[in-house]
This record gives C-alpha cells, structure tokens and sequence, in this order.
C-alpha cells in the first residue's frame, strides 16, 4: 500500500469501544479514510445510523434475525448500502475488494471467521479481536503469510513491543518481551474481598474504558493472559521469555529487553487511538488527538509483579501454551463463557478462574491441524463450562 494513499476501511464491530475510536480517527481524517463497510451484532439502530453518517457500500447485523430491520431502516433512510447478515455475510465483508484495510475489533471467538477471511484476502488487518490469535495463534500467523496480508496488532501492549522492534529493525538480540499490566480494578485485593464483587464493581476500570468482557477479563487478569499467548504467537517468543509486569499508571505500555541489558518501552496516555492510528497509517505517523504526556504531572511509574495467587487465571494462559494444540481454545472458550455467566449474575467472579481450569483439564486435548479442529473444541469446552456452570 502506497503511504499517505486514501485507505479504504472495513469496520467490525463499529458499535464497541474500538469501534466508536476507530471513527474518532476517520472523523479526524477525512482526507486519509473513507469507511466502506460496517458491523455490529444486535444494535441495528445504532448501525443504521452509522450508515446515515458514513455512507459505506456494505453494511452487516452479525444476528441474522435483525436483517430485516437493517435492510428496512437502510431503504428507509434512502441509502444505496447492501444490507448483509450473520457469520457469512461479516465473511464476505471481511473479503469485499472494496476496501484495503480490516479493523478486525468484534468481541471473542465470534470474530474469529471474518478475522480468517480478511487474512485469507490478504488485507492489512488491525487485530483488536485477540480471542482470533488466542484460539488459533499459529494457523492466523501462517494464513497471513500464505496470502500476503498484514496484521497490526491493535492491543496497546502488542502495539507498543511491535514499535519498539520496528524502530529497532527486528527481534534480534531480544531476551524478553515485557507486557505491562495495569492490575486492574481488584489490584492489591485479596480473594476475601473478591468474593462477592459485582459486574459493575469489575467493570469499573481505573484506566482504560473499554467493552464489558475485556474489562472483566482485565479484572481477572485473564485479559494479560490472553495476551502472553498472543505475544507468543505474533513475535514468535517462547512463553518463559514473556513476562507481565503490573504497572498501575499505564502509561508504559510494554517493553522489550535485549541482550546488552538495553530496554526499548513505548508510553503514552492510555487511549487506545494511539495504537489505532498507528496501525491505520503505518508507516506515516498521524494525528490521533491523543494529548500529550506529561512527564511533570505524572510524578512517579511504579511497577511490581502479579499476584497470582490471588488472580489465578494468568497462571492458567501460561499452562494453556505449554500444553499447546486446542488449549489456547479451550481456555479462551471456557473463559467467555464463565464471563457472560459472571456479568449476567450466575456465577461468583472467583468462580471464573475455577471454570476455566476445569474445562482445561476435562476437554480431550488435540493438536490444532486446522482450525475445525479449534472450532470443534471451542464448541465443546462451551458444552462443558455451561454445564458446570447450570
Ligand atoms: N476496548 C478496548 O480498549 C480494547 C483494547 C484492546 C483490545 N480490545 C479487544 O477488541 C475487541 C473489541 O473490544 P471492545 O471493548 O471494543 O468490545 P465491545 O465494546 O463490547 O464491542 C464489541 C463489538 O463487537 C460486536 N459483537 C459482539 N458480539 C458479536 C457477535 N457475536 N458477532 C458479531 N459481532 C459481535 C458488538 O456489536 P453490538 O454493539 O451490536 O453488540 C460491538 O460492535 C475485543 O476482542 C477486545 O479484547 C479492546
């Protein structure tokens, strides 16, 4: 892709968190982007009206039972966009030639086909949906290579280690990729006083603002595991070469250690447009109307290491990569399910954590040839953990 050329963008998951800062960017720049699809799952109200505002050929409801209602809202606006519906049609938008880039930003393993297809179309993809490269970090990795797509890692902990290597040419010479973890809302807690915290209590991030399962996944500290196996798989280092730090200001957003005993970290304010925008622009830098830090006002950065004893969970992402094959899947399934359980009230927020290790133990292992192997064991850890849970 030509630098500074007019991208075109394919936007799934347009009505979340990522999604809204994503169109921040594309209102701040409309000589650069122009949105030619959209997505959301069931708010067909407030897609039809990001079709009134931005116009895009193609427009997706992921439930396919809402098709009707886009298709009519779009006719009754007057508006030429296609209306399309469910897993196939997000397929077949991920793959449209209409548009260059894919902001792949749909909350779990429910973005993981359109994820494929945008890989498959050799697109430059923003990974925000990490349950992608989770679930099925290595064929992800070589179906991007095999179809000559790009993939930008949108996670600011991601983003910040794949500039640090980029300014520095590449991953030699690494030791260790440092992830920086904020510790969540529960940081300093013991396990007496989280056993009766509410979804909003886990919600309530210090930091960042963000959708209501990763902000409990941040809580649990799920969400750095998740990321460990998606640094894994992205920068190809083995797992006791990344290590997670809890650093409460977030500002540092992770680090890389070389050999020579040199550390590369990218700061900034905790805003997920930064890591947006770079994806967006690579290689130009832009404007993200981030505001600048402020080393005065910041005072001190602190840093300590995670209690997992207390937050069990990223022990359990560290065990999940070295058992390898379908784990990952498990771990991410049982996990998504223990977490809508826990914000629609059905299961105490420790009890996530004894969820997940459980799946683990109970799902048959498999080695991950394909991803209807990963699928299939998706499927089946959900079967599980739905049953422990009822
Ligand atoms: N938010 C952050 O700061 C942040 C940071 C790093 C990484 N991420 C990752 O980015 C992804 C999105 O996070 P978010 O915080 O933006 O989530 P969110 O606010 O909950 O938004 C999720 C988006 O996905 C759509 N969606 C939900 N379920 C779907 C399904 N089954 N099929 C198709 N679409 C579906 C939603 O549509 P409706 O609105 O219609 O439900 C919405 O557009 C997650 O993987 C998260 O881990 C987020």
């Amino acid at each position: 892709m030509r630098p500074g050329a007019m991208k075109s963008l394919c936007l799934l998951g347009a009505t979340g968190s990522i999604g809204q800062s994503t169109l921040k960017l594309v209102d701040q720049h409309p000589d650069r982007f122009l949105i030619r699809a959209l997505s959301a799952h069931t708010q067909v109200d407030a897609l039809i009206d990001l079709c009134r505002r931005y116009r895009p050929l193609q427009a997706c409801i992921a439930d396919p039972v809402l098709f009707t209602a886009l298709r009519d809202g779009l006719r009754a606006e007057g508006l030429a966009t296609t209306p399309l519906a469910g897993a196939e049609g997000l397929q077949d938008m991920a793959a449209d030639p209409g548009s260059d880039t894919v902001i792949a930003a749909i909350v779990g393993a429910a973005g993981v086909a359109s994820t494929f297809s945008a890989a498959r179309a050799g697109k430059r993809i923003l990974l925000a949906n990490k349950e992608s490269i989770v679930l099925a970090g290595q064929l992800l990795m070589k179906t991007v290579a095999d179809y000559g797509a790009e993939l930008f890692p949108v996670d600011s902990e991601h983003n910040a280690i794949f500039q640090c290597l980029s300014a520095h040419g590449g991953r030699a010479g690494v030791r260790r990729l440092i992830l920086t973890a904020s510790g969540g809302p529960f940081l300093g807690k013991t396990r007496t006083d989280l056993a009766a915290i509410t979804p909003e209590q886990a919600c309530r991030h210090p930091k960042w603002s963000m959708g209501r399962k990763i902000s409990v996944d941040s809580a649990t500290l799920m969400n750095k595991g998740l990321e460990v196996i998606e640094a894994h798989h992205l920068f190809g280092m083995p797992a006791d070469a990344i290590e997670v730090v809890v650093h409460p200001q977030s500002i540092v957003h992770s680090m890389v250690d070389y050999c020579d005993g040199s550390v590369l970290a990218q700061l900034g304010e905790p805003d997920m447009r930064t890591a947006l925008a770079y994806g967006l622009s690579y290689p130009d830098r832009i404007n993200s109307g981030v505001k600048a830090l402020d080393f005065g006002q910041l005072g001190h950065l602190e840093f300590q290491s995670p209690d997992t004893d207390t937050f069990p969970c990223l022990g359990l992402a560290y065990a999940a990569i070295s058992r390898g094959g379908n784990a990952p899947a498990v771990l991410n399934a049982a996990n998504e399910v223990a977490v809508t359980a826990f914000l629609e009230g059905r299961l105490p927020f420790l009890a996530i954590a004894d969820i997940v290790a459980q799946s683990l133990d109970a799902v048959p292992w498999e080695p991950a040839v394909d991803l209807s192997v990963l699928m299939a064991s998706d499927a089946e850890a959900r079967r599980y953990a739905n049953h422990r849970i009822h």
